[in-house]
This record gives C-alpha cells, structure tokens and sequence, in this order.
C-alpha cells in the first residue's frame, strides 16, 4: 500500500511569550485530527509540540503537497489553534500562518512540511513495515540538521552502519536546496551522491543559513526517501524577521536505512552550535530535550526533540511513540549545551555570539546602521 507520512509545523501562538502552546490550542488541533481520521481522509496520527511549534505528525493515502491534506486539514487545523490562541491572548496569535488563503498546498506559507510517500508491503524481504523518527527543533534556523545529517550518512566515525551493513554501505543521494533562490515558484536545488561527493556536499552545508539538506534517498532502493526536512526561510516569505524557523524532520530508520543510535549519535558527540536563539538573531548550541517541552532557558538554548514511532504495514501507528531525548542518557549532553552556552553567552552581542550578517539584515539592527550611515564623514589623511 501507497502510504503518505506527514510531519507539518507551525507556531500559532504561545502561553507568557514564546514558550509553548497552551492545551486548548492543542486539543484544537487534535479534534481536527480525529476528525478527519474519523471521516477517512487521514489514517493515523498524533500531536506534539517542541517550544512554541506545534506538530502534526500523520499518515496519509493522498501523496506529497495534496491540497486536501495541506490546506483542507492541515492549514484549518493551525487556524483553528491560532483562533484559540487570539481569545486566549496569548503571545504571536497565528505568527507563523504567513498568508491569507494558501493554494493548493502549504510549502511557502509558513508552517514547515517534512513529507515522505513510500510503498509498505507486509510481504516486502527488506521493509514490511514502517519505523521512523520525527525530530523538531525550535529557536533554530533551517540548516539546524545539515551537521547531524552529514555526520549519519557520510562519516562512519559517526556511523559505523556505513561500514557494517552492505546496503547503507552503497551509499546516499543527498538533494541540497538553496534557500535564498528568490525565483518565482520554482527551487534552486542539487543531488549529489556520497560518499564519492561528500567533500562537495560538506562545502554547501558548511553554510545552514542558506543550505539545507532537504532530503535524502538510499542508493540501494533508489526509490526509497529516508530523510525529508522541512527547509524554508521566513524571512524570505514575509521580507522581514517574522520568527524562528524551526525546521521538522522525517528520518526512516532500520533495515536498510541507519538505526536510531546511529541517527541520534551526533547530537551527543558534537553539540552543535546554530542560529537562532533570542530574536532568532545569535549562536548558541543545541540542546537535546524531550517533546513538549517549552523554551524557558536562557536566552532562548535551542531545543531538539526526536522521538520514534512503528507504523503497519497500514498506515496505522503503535499506540506509543518512544521520546529518544527524554533519558537520563542525555543529561550530560544536555549539560555539556549548557556549559558552552552559558560560555559563548559571556560575549553578549560581540562578533560570532550574534548571527551572521545576512541573517541580522531581516532586523531592526540595519534601521540603526542606516541611521548611522549618515554621520560619518570623510576624513583626508
Ligand atoms: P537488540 O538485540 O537489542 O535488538 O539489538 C539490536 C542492535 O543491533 C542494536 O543496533
Ligand atoms: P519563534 O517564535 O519562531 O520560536 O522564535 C521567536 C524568537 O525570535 C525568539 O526570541
Ligand atoms: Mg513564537
Ligand atoms: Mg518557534
Ligand atoms: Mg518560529
Ligand atoms: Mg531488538
């Protein structure tokens, strides 16, 4: 069976500043969600939220960017939460619903969509049914994934399945998008196979403000997408800052595809620092913690969450997810975050404490270099 795996995002609002949704937003979405399960359209589903983002992860018969799926449920159901938000008074009421009516589908209207269509067949020799993760992050850019994802599917430092297991062992095809291609409608993108382009791959994701894995196939069944990623830019919807990014996940696991410890390992051995944090305007390191978990630490640490799901060969989810980050595993990384927070947080705003200048460009800092532009003058020496 044909089956449809969506993860859409969106923050609508939050409780006392941007921290998380209140329950009545959620519990706003989840009736839309049963709703429409109980109406046929979706098969499964669950709602979780990671900081102020709220995500709903699902499956579907109806393929990748369906205006149904996209627009019918997903959009009504971030505006039904949004409405909640407004009679609640609560902080950025719909911030990330960027439009007014989005056609067709919502890629480019401000919730971010991670989305994989895959075959499932309980007779398949290598995948009669589903298993996969869903990692969101919140006050971080879009590229948040490109360091953990390089280090899973190319460096067997990392990930010794590269090694280990024949089929992860041919390799990946990593697509690569541009994120600040302003064309019309059409994507600025490349696919480049590893481990043979590896090096070139390392040289456009070296830069996660502009370039973002946005998704990944295996090598062995060409056909089969293990990773999609969620990677837009907002200011480049709304021209101005308007928010955090906070990009989602999908990322297959098992099988032919790498196990969770190999897609998790990263985020304890490497603690990457990223853009993002307070205003969406410095660098700061990731900080691994369970789902629905709000933004409280300083200076808004950006959050990951990942958590892991089984689904048959239906489209039906097991009844539980499993929460990855949510173990006494990870209280050291956590602290190792805090540590190098608390020591890039002692420069303030100096140089590399603050984004890097063409994320700075979408804030209020440029209004004062204009303004200062104008006093300075010429001085023959
Ligand atoms: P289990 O025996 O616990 O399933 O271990 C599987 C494994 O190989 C871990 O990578
Ligand atoms: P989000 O509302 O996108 O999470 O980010 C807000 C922000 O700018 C943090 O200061
Ligand atoms: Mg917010
Ligand atoms: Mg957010
Ligand atoms: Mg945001
Ligand atoms: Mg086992």
């Amino acid at each position: 069976m044909q089956i449809t795996l969506s993860a859409i995002k969106a923050d609508v609002g939050s409780i006392g500043g941007h921290t998380r949704p209140s329950e009545e937003m959620l519990d706003a979405v989840g009736m839309l969600l049963q709703k429409n399960i109980d109406s046929g359209l979706l098969i499964d589903g669950t709602v979780t939220f990671t900081g102020d983002d709220i995500a709903i992860i699902f499956s579907h018969r109806h393929g990748v960017n369906n205006a149904k799926i996209h627009v019918g449920f997903a959009w009504e159901a971030f505006l039904a939460a949004a409405k909640v938000a407004e009679a609640q008074g609560n902080y950025g009421a719909g911030q990330d619903l960027l439009v007014d009516a989005p056609s067709g589908n919502v890629r480019g209207a401000g919730p971010g969509v991670a989305e994989i269509e895959f075959e499932l067949d309980a007779k398949s020799e290598y995948r009669p049914a589903e298993s996969f993760m869903i990692f969101a992050g919140d006050k971080c850019a879009p590229g948040a994934f490109n360091l953990p994802l390089y280090l899973t599917f190319t460096d067997p430092m990392h990930n010794g399945g590269l090694l280990l297991n024949p089929k992860m062992h041919l390799g990946w095809t990593i697509t690569i998008i541009d994120m600040d291609h302003k064309g019309e409608a059409d994507d600025r993108i490349i696919r480049l196979d590893v481990p043979e382009r590896s090096w070139d791959v390392a040289a456009l994701l070296q830069n996660p403000d502009r370039y973002a894995v946005e998704s990944i196939h295996s090598r062995y069944k060409p056909h089969e997408q293990v990773v999609s990623v969620a990677a837009t830019r907002l200011h480049n919807i709304a021209g101005k800052y308007t928010g955090k990014d906070d990009p989602i996940a999908i990322i297959r696991n098992q099988g032919i595809f790498p196990a969770p410890e190999e897609i998790i390992e990263p985020y304890a051995t490497v603690n990457q620092i990223i853009s993002g944090d307070a205003r969406g305007s410095h660098n700061m390191p990731q900080l691994p913690v369970p789902v629905n978990t709000a933004v409280t630490g300083p200076y808004c640490h950006p959050i990951i969450s990942a958590i892991g799901f089984s689904m048959n060969h239906e489209g039906k989810f097991a009844e539980r997810y499993v929460d990855f980050f949510d173990n006494q595993a990870w209280d050291y990384a956590r602290h190792l975050s805090q540590r190098r927070a608390a020591e890039i947080r002692r420069q303030g705003f100096f140089g590399i404490a603050m984004a890097q200048q063409t994320e700075i460009a979408y804030t209020g800092l440029v209004n004062t270099w204009k303004q200062l532009d104008d006093e300075f003058e010429f001085r023959k020496s």
